[in-house]
């Protein structure tokens, strides 16, 4: 069984569908980290951003283990170095590229293969698996996600406040439901779960009840 959690940055994608395939037993794939490796692997060999075939080229070449709690670039881990401000901001470069997405497209298909399987990213239930057994579009407020992300970041020893990650999320919200491929959109067949004024264990009571509901008995 496949299940697919897309929506916005800081809707606590990352956190529930980690969550929900421990309860369920499934495998879990955080599809960003994915597009944020691309970014970081490009920055290390100092590429040139206005060379977008490169970049697709560079996707294709990439060794990357994506496993549920590391991510690694040809054999280096790099589970840390691309959740930083600077590789967050310059993650557009390859989420925008529509190499890089067949690319990475293909490589999250592969990842599920026959297994029961959670993944989170922003065209899961729409381009990777539209035949999908149960979609999931979480959703906040901005000023919600604003405040979790300030709080996540400051957490992990990078300041910075609400008014800056809100104005930063607004830009990234409008490049990801504006972009031609892939963008961030809920399938029609998705369902809407809007996570303002819940806790995680509340949202995942709420998930798991949904996709128990949509298993074969
Ligand atoms: O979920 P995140 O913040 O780690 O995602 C990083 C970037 O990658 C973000 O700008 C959206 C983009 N992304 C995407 O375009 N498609 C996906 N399936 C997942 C993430």
């Amino acid at each position: 069984m496949i299940v697919t959690i897309d929506g916005p940055a800081g809707a606590g994608k990352s956190t529930i569908a980690r969550g929900l395939a421990r309860r369920l037993g499934f495998r879990f794939l955080d599809t960003g980290a994915m597009y944020r490796a691309v970014t970081l692997a490009a920055k290390q060999r100092g590429h040139d951003w206005s060379q977008q075939e490169k970049l697709a080229e560079l996707a294709g070449q990439l060794r990357l283990d994506v496993s549920e709690n590391h991510v690694a670039v040809d054999g280096q881990d790099v589970t840390r170095e691309i959740r930083t401000a600077e590789i967050t901001n310059l993650t557009h470069y390859a989420a925008n590229n529509p190499g890089v997405r067949a690319v990475l497209v293909e490589l999250q298909r592969a990842a599920a293969g026959d297994h029961d399987f959670v993944t989170e990213g922003r065209d899961q239930g729409t381009i990777v698996f539209p035949h999908a057994e149960c979609k999931i579009f979480l959703t906040a407020s901005p000023e919600e996600r604003a405040r979790r992300r300030a709080h996540e970041l400051t957490e992990r020893g990078q300041p910075i406040t609400v008014e800056e990650v809100l104005r930063r999320q607004n830009e990234r919200d409008a490049s990801d439901a504006s972009r031609s491929v892939g963008p961030m959109v809920a399938a029609g067949d998705a369902i809407q779960v809007p996570t303002d004024g819940l806790s995680p264990e509340e949202v995942l009571d709420r998930l798991e009840a949904i996709v128990r509901e949509k298993m074969p008995s």
